[in-house]
């Protein structure tokens, strides 16, 4: 029997934890500024960060800049990263994915750990995160930005449902180089269209608001001239002048950061002997000074560590000193900040301000992501979300509007409908994991609709005769006798040709960007049979087809389709849909022409085949395959009445060009009106043309629009020879084109 306790000894020990629970809520970090309010929501999230980081140790700062790559098949995090959440020391993770894996690692966070701040979790939904889009080149290949910001707006309503918050997209790196495997990834060559689709893809994944559970935080990347790299190869070296940086690699970032775009990634590359990871130039002075921008840096995949290999940093500490301090604030995968903070911050090599800045653009992220009110995902609405139809539906249409028609001799596309017997043959035409291409996000192989399954639905299975030849690298011809088989015995071939998935994206240089092994061989041995046929081709990059482009009848360039692929080409062979993409960027026809670009310099020896002393090749025309901007339709467009108004304007003033597209074939389609613009003579060289504005428009037969386009001061600048940006007086020739050669002509002065 116990004893009980007297009334005085009972109201001590009452008081008595009372205080010491008083002083564990005061010694516990938690989020106690007021709340945000209609009218101070900024201000109220900087109060709460302030309120953050005084309670804050430094260890558990350092944690905030720490992420590491959860379990990728699972997207579950591993124990030993679940101890370090519970320990304050780990702020955000990639690959860790899935509402239930998310919510788990998340109530850890907020359940298990002293610190209580939400964990964030990012991913690479580059072109979709279950439903697959066409991958980015392809997609650019639209000319619509309208879908790049649709498709990537239905990537953030799946990601977040996952989970995942954060996406390491979009990838606006402009290059004129075809063998650096990730071209694929961006939106081509040009930095005028690679802006207007970076704008597009982060209003897709942000809205207005991306705390919403629909949307998510997007990533302009990677910071910056990655696309630069020596040779094509990844990784590689960049050595580029401020002109180039800023009249090129930059504006596509720029366009994100206008747009609101929440985060950057740096590059793996050095920018003129600094690694951008840890170069403050691109880091402080242009990304936080000149164009202010607030959001976390993230660093690439072990890219601070990578410092002591590119020979700038002596050990780890040396490399976390040099990022941190250059204005990277995350480190991704390598944990050279998270231990070695400490001691750099008590050397005096690191400032503890320095880290509460890191440390504020990360709690800001995780303020305007809403993680503070609704850190966890509603489990149940996740599958219905990733299974959404409409979603499909999207896929489809845009994956259509993705293609192009390179060569169409003869009417040989559309295919009839009618056909009873068609082959297919291919290395790629039933690989559903190669209709997607690289960076699939979530996406499954076995939801991919292959081309076969498509041209089975129109045609019905027993009429298509498929016969793959060889396997994607086609080192192989035993199979071609099955292959020309099924053509000899069918009304016509559908030849689908190209690059395995992983033969483009990250790490993925080729030194010569042909057709693999012997497809060509088995083009020419189909060829041969003399049966109609007509070519797809799947591929990350552009290639060089030469004989293709002179003996095929007819050639889509489909890129990477995605979930819906072979919907798509369906319906673009048999004319379901006109194709009315156009090239985002050059085919070369030899690789010897890399770089090769439609926005040339004029140089002082233009190219002129009648004269040797003139910029040109001994062995191979100067011309590109297809140019930039370039492809056909199932119909024939016509330009007409090109009107420059006014004829003359000042500095400060607008122009308006207008032009009269008009439909003159029999079937309705698409056309790219494009505009593209010269300044004839100015204190510095100027391309030959740039483009400064493009319109897709849908025509009945018979039907015509007029399209207009204004010109202003953006548009008509330019930086001279001290770099300040200037419009300069003189004339001015803009083109209305349908590709960036030809064109009607005009001009007009600026005084
Ligand atoms: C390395 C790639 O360069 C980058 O684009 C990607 O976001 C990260 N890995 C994370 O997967």
């Amino acid at each position: 029997m116990s004893r009980p306790v007297p009334i005085r000894l009972r109201i001590a020990l009452a008081a008595a934890v009372a205080a010491l629970l008083a002083l564990a809520l005061l010694l516990i970090p938690r989020d106690s500024a007021p709340p945000a309010t209609a009218d101070n929501p900024n201000d109220a999230i900087e109060a709460r960060i302030d309120d953050w980081l005084s309670r804050m140790t430094l260890q558990q700062k350092l944690g905030q800049l720490q992420q590491l790559d959860a379990d990728f098949p699972s997207g579950r995090l591993r124990d030993d990263q679940l101890q370090l959440v519970r320990e304050g020391r780990l702020g955000s993770t990639l690959n860790g994915r899935g509402a239930a894996a998310t919510n788990a690692a998340q109530r850890v966070a907020l359940e298990e750990s002293s610190l209580r701040i939400p964990l964030l979790f990012s991913f690479d939904v580059i072109h979709g995160y279950r439903t697959v889009f066409p991958v980015p080149l392809g997609e650019a290949s639209s000319w619509d930005p309208a879908a790049a910001e649709l498709s990537a707006s239905i990537a953030a309503q799946e990601a977040r449902a996952a989970g995942v918050a954060w996406t390491f997209a979009p990838m606006v790196d402009v290059t004129r180089d075809p063998r650096w495997g990730r071209i694929v990834e961006g939106a081509g060559e040009d930095s005028y269209l690679g802006s207007v689709f970076s704008a597009a893809r982060v209003h897709g994944f942000q809205g207005d608001d991306y705390s919403r559970p629909d949307r998510v935080a997007a990533t302009a990347k990677h910071w910056v001239a990655y696309g630069g790299t020596e040779a094509g190869r990844d990784y590689n070296t960049v050595d580029v002048s401020d002109r180039r940086l800023r009249e090129f690699y930059f504006p596509p970032f720029r366009a994100a950061v206008d747009a609101g775009v929440a985060t950057f990634m740096t590059s793996f590359n050095e920018v003129n002997g600094v690694p951008a990871t840890a170069n403050p130039y691109v880091l402080r002075d242009v990304l936080r000074r000149e164009w202010g921008f607030d959001g976390p840096v993230v660093s690439d995949y072990t890219a601070i560590r990578e410092l002591i290999i590119h020979g700038v940093a002596a050990d780890d500490a040396d490399a976390a000193q040099l990022a941190v301090n250059a204005g990277t604030d995350i480190e991704m995968v390598s944990r050279t900040i998270a231990e070695n903070g400490e001691r750099l911050v008590a050397e005096g090599k690191l400032s503890e301000a320095t880290i509460d800045e890191a440390v504020r653009h990360v709690l800001r992220l995780k303020y305007r992501l809403g993680l503070f009110d609704r850190p966890y995902v509603d489990a149940s609405r996740e599958a219905a979300v990733l299974s959404d139809p409409q979603h499909r539906r999207e896929a489809r249409r845009i994956a259509g509007r993705s293609m192009v028609l390179l060569k169409n001799d003869g009417g040989a596309l559309p295919l009839s409908r009618d056909l009873r017997k068609v082959a297919l043959v291919g290395p790629l035409a039933d690989s559903q994991v190669d209709m997607m291409g690289t960076w699939i996000g979530d996406g499954k192989e076995s939801d991919v609709v292959t081309i076969r399954d498509g041209l089975e639905q129109v045609y019905g299975s027993r009429n298509v005769r498929y016969a793959q030849g060889c396997d994607a690298p086609c080192r192989s011809s035993g199979g071609f006798g099955n292959a020309l088989a099924a053509v000899r015995s069918s009304q016509a071939a559908v030849v689908v040709l190209g690059e395995p998935w992983d033969w483009s994206g990250e790490a993925s240089a080729r030194s010569r960007i042909d057709l693999p092994g012997k497809q060509e061989q088995l083009l020419k041995a189909i060829a041969a049979t003399g049966k109609p046929y007509v070519v797809v081709l799947m591929n990350g990059r552009p290639l060089t087809i030469d004989w293709a482009a002179r003996h095929a009848p007819a050639i889509v360039e489909a890129w990477y389709p995605g979930s819906e692929a072979g919907n798509a080409v369906a319906d673009v062979l048999t004319g379901k849909v006109d194709p009315g993409g156009k090239l985002p960027v050059t085919f070369p026809r030899s690789t010897g022409q890399i770089p090769i670009h439609y926005d040339e310099k004029p140089t002082g020896r233009p190219f002129d085949p009648a004269n040797k002393y003139t910029s040109k090749y001994l062995d191979v025309d100067n011309t590109p395959l297809y140019p930039f901007g370039f492809g056909l339709s199932y119909t024939r467009f016509a330009l007409s009445d090109l009107s420059v108004s006014p004829g003359t304007i000042d500095a400060d003033g607008s122009v308006s060009v207008s032009a009269t597209v008009r439909n003159v074939g029999r079937r309705a389609g698409d056309e790219v009106v494009q505009l593209y613009l010269r300044d004839r003579v100015a204190s510095v060289t100027r391309p030959v043309r740039s483009l400064r504005g493009f319109s897709r428009v849908t025509l009945q037969p018979g039907a015509s629009q007029r399209v207009t386009f204004r010109l202003d001061r953006d548009d008509l600048a330019l930086l001279d020879a001290s770099g300040r940006s200037v419009v300069e007086p003189g004339a001015f020739t803009v083109w209305v084109s349908n590709s960036s050669v030809g064109g009607l002509e005009a001009s007009f002065t600026v005084e």
